[in-house]
This record gives C-alpha cells, structure tokens and sequence, in this order.
C-alpha cells in the first residue's frame, strides 16, 4: 500500500513518514512543496498519474490574512479531494482544535458545532467542509497545539515547547496565559495515532490530541521544569493581550470517535512533554 505524505517535512510529516515507513507492506512517498503546491492542478494531475491509496495532507498556511489562508487551507484540499474521490484514494486531511469558538466548559466531542473566530480557523474548518463535500472516503484528523521535532516550518521551525526553552536559555522574561486551555498533541504520538486509524479503517472526523488538558501557563512550566530552567516567568490573562487574532479560550478535545473505533488515546501530555524536552537536549534544537 502507498502511502503520500504532503509534507514530509512539517512537524507532524517528519513524524509520520517513519511512522508509516515501519509497516510492513506500506510504501511511503514523501512529498514536499516544491514537489505539489496543493493550489496548482498541474503538479496534483502528475501525482494522480499513479494513485496513492492513502493521502495524508498535513500542508497548510497558518495566516490572518484571508486570501492565503482559504487558498491554501481550503481550495488546496478541495482539489485534493476531488482528485482522491476520483481516484477511489483516502484522503486523510489534518485539522484544528480552532475550528471551535472555545467557549465550552466540557471537552468538544467531534459532534459538537464548529464555530472559528479566527480567520485561520475559518479557512482549516472551510477545508474539512470542502474535504466531506468532495471526498465521502475521507477521515479528518483535528489536533491542538501540536509540536515535535523539527518545530513547525510555518512558525520558522519552532513551536510553543522550542520557544519558551529558548527564551528562557536566552534569559529572557517571559508572560504566558493562564486562562487557554487545550489538550497539547506531540507530533509522534498524533503519527502513532493516525496509522492506527488508517490500520482500522476508520473514517470520518476524529480528535487525537493527548490525554488530558493544561493551560498555557502549565504547559511552559512543567517545560521548564524537565528542562531544569527557572525562568522569570509572568503569568497574564488573554485579557492582557491584543484582541486579535481571536484565541479560543478553551479548546480541550475529547476522543470518543478514537474510543468507538476500539482505539486507545494517546498518553498523557506530561509523558510526552518529559520525551519531546529530553529529545530537545539531546538534539541541541534551542
Ligand atoms: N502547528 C500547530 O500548532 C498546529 C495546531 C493545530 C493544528 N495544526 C494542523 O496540523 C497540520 C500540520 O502542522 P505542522 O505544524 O506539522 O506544519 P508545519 O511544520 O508548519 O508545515 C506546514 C507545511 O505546509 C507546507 N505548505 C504551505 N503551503 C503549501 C502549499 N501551497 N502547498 C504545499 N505545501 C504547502 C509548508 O511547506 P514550506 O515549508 O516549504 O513552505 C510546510 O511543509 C496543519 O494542518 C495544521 O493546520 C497545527
């Protein structure tokens, strides 16, 4: 079975393609940017020259700025869906935790009314739209806060974890909200999790993030901590920040649809937080 992974090279594709390369059987074809632009036809028709049974788009635009962000977050997979149904090829489309308005007490089920503030969020929940539109053999994957080696290529290869280490190391005082809450997802485990589904079969829109749920605040000194720093650390409200980009207060996921396809959720955040901090030591990433 072959297997395309657009992009190979974002945080959660560097995850995936060895993920994927250790079952036997699978094939996997890594794809970058260079190789298919997800808004140009003409490099998306030459893929489909010989079909990949599974297309995991990871690929997308993180932007305020409307025209990118439906470009590349929901025409970009429209046309992959379009190609993948014709194809008969699964499409397995990578979504957000911001396609809610955050306003839940209670973690969001993938049942729960979308409702994203943010132009981004509007842009991914537009795409998975378009993706359920085109594509009926489709399985949409939301996760929230995601970070891994490599850090994400849209936020200049860091991520939440990467950035608070090195503004500490840097010295530097540091103000983090207490009031976000979400349920943060280490790339390799979302990777684990995504080849079980694919394994399973499973179809349709599922949450994987990992277990539990922290705020910000929590999430960077529980980072300090494993990394042995003491940083001048602050902690502030959503209320001392710029109103806009509008962030989702509260954005925790729950993973019944993993659970009623007999799948486990991915361990606890602390775990995964403790291996991804040793990995970054080991790795020099700050
Ligand atoms: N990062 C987060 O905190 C977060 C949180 C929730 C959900 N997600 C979702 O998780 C997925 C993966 O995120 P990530 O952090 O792993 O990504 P990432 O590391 O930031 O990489 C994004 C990738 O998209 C590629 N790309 C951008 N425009 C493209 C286009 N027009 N055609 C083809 N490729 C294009 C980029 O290529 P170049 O680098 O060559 O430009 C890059 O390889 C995304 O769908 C995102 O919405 C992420």
């Amino acid at each position: 079975m072959e297997i395309a992974v657009l992009t190979a090279n974002s945080q959660l594709g560097r995850a995936l393609v060895p993920e994927l390369e250790r079952i036997p059987g699978w094939r996997v074809r890594p794809l970058l940017r260079r190789d298919l632009d997800i808004t140009d036809v003409t490099p998306i028709a030459r893929l489909f020259e010989s079909p990949p049974a599974v297309l995991i788009n990871t690929a997308f635009w993180a932007t305020e700025d409307p025209e990118p962000a439906l470009r590349v977050n929901a025409l970009g997979p429209r046309l992959l869906a379009e190609r993948c149904a014709a194809a008969g090829t699964l499409l397995v489309q990578v979504s957000t935790d911001y396609v809610f308005d955050g306003e839940a007490d209670r973690p969001y089920r993938e049942t729960d009314p979308t409702a994203p503030r943010s132009v981004y969020g509007i842009s991914k929940l537009a795409g998975e739209h378009l993706v359920r539109a085109a594509a009926p053999d489709h399985l949409i994957v939301r996760v929230s806060g995601l970070y891994g080696p490599g850090g994400s290529r849209a936020k200049g290869g860091t991520n939440f974890v990467s950035d608070m280490i090195g503004m500490a190391r840097a010295g530097k005082a540091i103000r983090v909200v207490t009031d976000q809450l979400h349920s943060p997802t280490y790339a390799p485990d979302a990777a684990t999790t995504i080849r079980q589904l694919i394994s399973a079969g499973v179809r349709g829109t599922v949450h994987v993030s990992n277990t539990g749920a922290c705020s910000k605040y929590d999430f960077a000194a529980r980072s300090f901590e494993l990394a042995g720093l003491a940083p001048d650390l602050h902690a502030i409200t959503l209320a001392d920040l710029p109103p806009l980009p509008p962030r989702p207060r509260y954005t925790v996921l729950a993973h019944d649809a993993l659970h009623a396809a007999g799948l486990p959720s991915p361990r606890p955040w602390q775990d995964a937080l403790a291996d991804y901090v040793r990995w970054l030591g080991e790795n020099g990433e700050t």
